[in-house]
């Protein structure tokens, strides 16, 4: 059960471990700890239990969400990744891409979508004249990859959720594209299938959100015919263009 003993009191963002009540807080700068404690009003919060809740408007910028990020432990899987995953693209965007999590590239070089799914997501935005740089942010479900590329868990979404949602609210995109069905349980929290619901606009907090069918998905399924999972995401994507154009 969470408690106010899974909460660590930091002034920088520095990774550490926590362990559980009566045991010790492995700080890897002490003296940083100890200003810390003898200056309270500089002191920021770092929920370590993934069921404690991170309030919305905790962060006032990506780089002290991507901070906490690198330092959190809110979830096992902060026990295997390499790095963090927090996001890419432009920080205003008016498309945000939320996939599942990241995979064997992401965890090396810390962005997402850099690994071949991630260059057929660019190719298949470049088609539409989309700019990564430009006119989208891409981040993930959960920041840090999942073991063997599982699917993360309930609790591992749930821990992660908070980050996600601060960072829509930082990038306040007008349109978010969910790829897969991961992102459309972790964000929507709708368990339909994404072959049913793909290419479907629906309104979530007052943002129009799309799902579309995952890069990966596409590359085990080359075929181009009509109907077939690539042909649907060229019609998803047209439609994507289409919206954004209508809207800006
Ligand atoms: N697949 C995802 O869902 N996210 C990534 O970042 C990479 C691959």
């Amino acid at each position: 059960m969470p408690t106010t003993n899974n909460i660590l009191y930091l002034d920088k963002v520095k990774r550490l471990k926590f362990m559980s009540h009566g045991e010790q807080l492995n700080l890897f700068n002490q003296s940083e700890w100890t200003s810390s404690t003898q200056n309270p009003s500089q002191i920021k919060l770092i929920p370590t239990h993934g069921k404690i809740p991170i309030a919305p408007g905790t962060y006032d910028s990506m780089a002290s969400l991507a901070g906490h990020c690198h330092s959190c432990v809110r979830c096992g899987l902060s026990a295997t990744r390499t790095k963090a995953v927090v996001g890419r693209g432009n920080l205003n965007a008016p498309i945000m891409i939320i996939g599942e999590g990241p995979g064997q590239n992401e965890d090396e070089t810390g962005l997402p979508f850099v690994g071949k799914a991630g260059h057929l997501l660019d190719k298949i935005l470049a088609a539409v004249k989309l700019d990564c740089d430009r006119d989208i942010y891409i981040c993930n479900i959960v920041k840090c990859r999942p073991p063997e590329n599982r699917v993360p868990t309930g609790d591992e979404i749930a821990a992660c959720r908070p980050y996600l949602l601060e960072q829509i609210r930082l990038v306040d995109p007008k349109i978010i594209l969910l790829t897969g069905g991961t992102a459309v349980k972790g964000l929507l929290e709708d368990n339909r299938g994404i072959t049913k619901i793909r290419g479907t606009w629906m309104e979530w907090q007052g943002r129009l959100c799309m799902p579309i069918l995952h890069p990966a998905y596409l590359l085990r399924n080359p075929s181009r015919e009509p109907g077939s999972p690539k042909w649907l995401m060229w019609q998803d994507i047209q439609a994507v263009r289409a919206k954004f154009d209508e809207i800006f």
